[in-house]
């Protein structure tokens, strides 16, 4: 646990930053999640699905939370000796200011938590935005599935990140906690 020097009474454990926090996912949060989905997404889970994810002990399903309002998740499984990334996303309003860089910070020490040294996904072809943030993690283009995403048909690009240890990919994953250490959220 640490506090910050100039804001009093504010207490941080490692993923806790002022007024975000970032804890595991629970059924009680599926309704909250489901509905950044529906924003976001042209196909959202089903509540069953999502539940099932929360129970797996393969999974890590982490939100992030705003003055106890959810603005974003993100979900993680393990396969064998790698981990996939399930999901990921930021609510509209709240994108922009750096909470999918938090949440894939924080993902990528969940992966650690489980032993993994890699990391694999599909995002859209046409997704620049998530594959830049990806990207800025160290993940690289490593194929492509065509067709995969069955309401439009388009291609998921495949992303790979191979060392988890690397010292770039742990220097972004700490400078991202640290930056939002110093800056908090931007927006109100
Ligand atoms: C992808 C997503 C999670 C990113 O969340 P976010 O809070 O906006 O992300 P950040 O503000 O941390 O930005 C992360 C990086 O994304 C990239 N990015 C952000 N906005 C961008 C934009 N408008 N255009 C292109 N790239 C952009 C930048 O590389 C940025 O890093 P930088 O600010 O250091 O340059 C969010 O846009 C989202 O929920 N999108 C809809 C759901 C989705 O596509 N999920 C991914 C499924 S694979």
């Amino acid at each position: 646990m640490q506090k910050l020097i100039g804001q009093p009474e504010i207490i941080l454990s490692d993923r806790m930053v002022g007024e975000i926090e970032i804890r595991n996912a629970t059924n009680d949060d599926v309704g909250k999640i489901l509905s950044i989905d529906n924003t976001v997404f042209s196909t959202a889970w089903s509540p069953s699905f999502l539940r099932q994810q929360l129970c797996s002990e393969k999974c890590s399903h982490r939100v992030i939370e705003k003055t106890d309002t959810i603005i974003g998740h993100s979900g993680l499984i393990r396969l064998h000796d790698e981990g996939h990334v399930t999901t990921m996303a930021v609510s509209p309003k709240n994108q922009g200011f750096g909470l999918g860089s938090l949440l894939l910070a924080d993902l990528c020490s969940s992966a650690i938590d489980l032993n993994l040294a890699t990391i694999t996904l599909e995002v859209r072809v046409g997704n620049l935005k998530a594959q830049n943030l990806y990207q800025k993690f160290g993940f690289v283009p490593a194929g492509v599935r065509p067709n995969y995403y069955s309401d439009t048909s388009e291609d998921a690009l495949i992303m790979w990140l191979s060392d988890l240890f690397d010292e770039k990919v742990q220097q972004t994953i700490q400078e991202t906690k640290e930056k939002f250490l110093l800056t908090g959220v931007k927006n109100g």
